[in-house]
């Protein structure tokens, strides 16, 4: 079985964005490959977050994660800095990735734009990324369209690493989905939904009530020519509310956008479908939340499991990097 691993920020609550991005698919790939999932929290530390709620937030999002579909029985649920070689091993790539290519990255240009002090774990994150990935000899990474740049460096800083040390790391690849993989924001559709820009009104959550969810779809901001066709670049909000019916009932854009003739008909049809898909997280969630001392014993058999094969990665780069091995 061929190896997935993907990793998602404990930073708030999870959106559909996160879900039909990702979630979605790390649910699927559960069952045809030996997957391993990850709450990054080491990477939440590049923005400011609170220490308890990051700690409680680490905690939720497992909760999240088992309600979206995962199950510990058929992937390996854990914490990034519960398996200590994700620090090592991006140390390791530090020494590898340049900084032209990390200089690059759009999500970094984006969350340094405008800021008077920038940490350098904000412009290294990239490199803790690919070490996730590669501790794991991955060979798919499920993730969102916006994951796409990060992903592409993974593979030049393994590639490159390869070159200089022979095969020892796995070179990834990402696996975006056809659709789904980029879920734009209600309000501002011109930009992706988003746990870091607070946009409550342009943002579905995965656990919000079927209230919620309806009066979100309902004030949508689309145009005003009132014509149902499926044209992402000039009907952009349009466009989004089509996607998410068409990736809620498994149907093509084109399909759904031929099936109306009236935006309100089709944002009624919209937020039904997103009600019935996210329902049944919502009732899993509760359920969960009953017996929260599960989810400890749960994360700690995970970190146990990805230890095993992360250290045996970490020893296997180490090795060949020219450290002396401890007796
Ligand atoms: P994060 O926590 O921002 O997002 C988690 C996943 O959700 C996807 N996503 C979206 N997909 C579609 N539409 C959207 N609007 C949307 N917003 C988010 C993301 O693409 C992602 O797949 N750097 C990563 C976390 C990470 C990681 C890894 C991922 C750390 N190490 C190793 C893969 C492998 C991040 O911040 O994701």
């Amino acid at each position: 079985m061929s190896r997935v691993l993907s990793g998602i920020q404990p930073s708030g609550d999870l959106h559909l964005g996160n879900y039909l991005g990702a979630i979605h698919n790390w649910v699927s790939d559960q069952d045809a490959h030996d997957a391993y999932y990850c709450i990054v929290d080491l990477h939440a530390l590049t923005l400011d977050i609170d220490p308890n709620e990051l700690r409680a937030r680490t905690h939720d999002s497992a909760l999240d994660l088992l309600a979206a579909g995962l199950d510990p029985e058929r992937c390996t649920l854990f914490v990034q800095s519960h398996v200590v070689e994700h620090t090592q091993m991006a140390w390791l790539l530090e020494c590898t990735a340049t900084m032209g290519e990390l200089r690059r990255m759009t999500q970094f240009k984006d969350k340094s734009a405008g800021q008077d002090s920038v940490r350098v774990g904000l412009f290294t994150y990239p490199v803790l990324q690919a070490a996730d990935i590669v501790l794991y000899d991955a060979e798919r990474v499920p993730v969102g369209d916006d994951q796409r740049q990060h992903l592409e460096l993974a593979r030049e800083v393994a590639g490159r690493f390869n070159h200089r040390f022979g095969e020892i790391l796995v070179v990834p690849e990402a696996a975006v989905p056809a659709a789904g993989a980029r879920v734009m924001d209600l309000q501002h559709p011109e930009r992706k939904m988003s746990k870091s820009v607070s946009s409550p009104l342009g943002t579905v959550l995965m656990l919000d009530s079927p209230e919620e969810i309806t009066r979100k779809v309902k004030k949508a901001v689309t145009d005003t020519d009132n014509e149902v066709r499926y044209d992402p670049e000039s009907k952009p909000g349009l466009a989004n509310v089509i996607e998410l019916l068409a990736v809620a009932t498994q149907r093509t854009t084109d399909d759904v956008a031929n099936s109306y003739e009236r935006y309100g008909d089709l944002k009624v049809d919209c937020a039904e479908a997103l009600v019935e898909l996210l329902r049944p997280i919502r009732t899993r969630r509760a359920e969960l939340a009953a017996d929260p001392g599960a989810v400890p014993a749960l994360l700690a058999r995970g970190a146990h499991k990805a230890t095993e094969v992360a250290s045996a990665t970490y020893a296997r780069a180490a090795q060949a990097v020219g450290l002396l091995g401890r007796s």
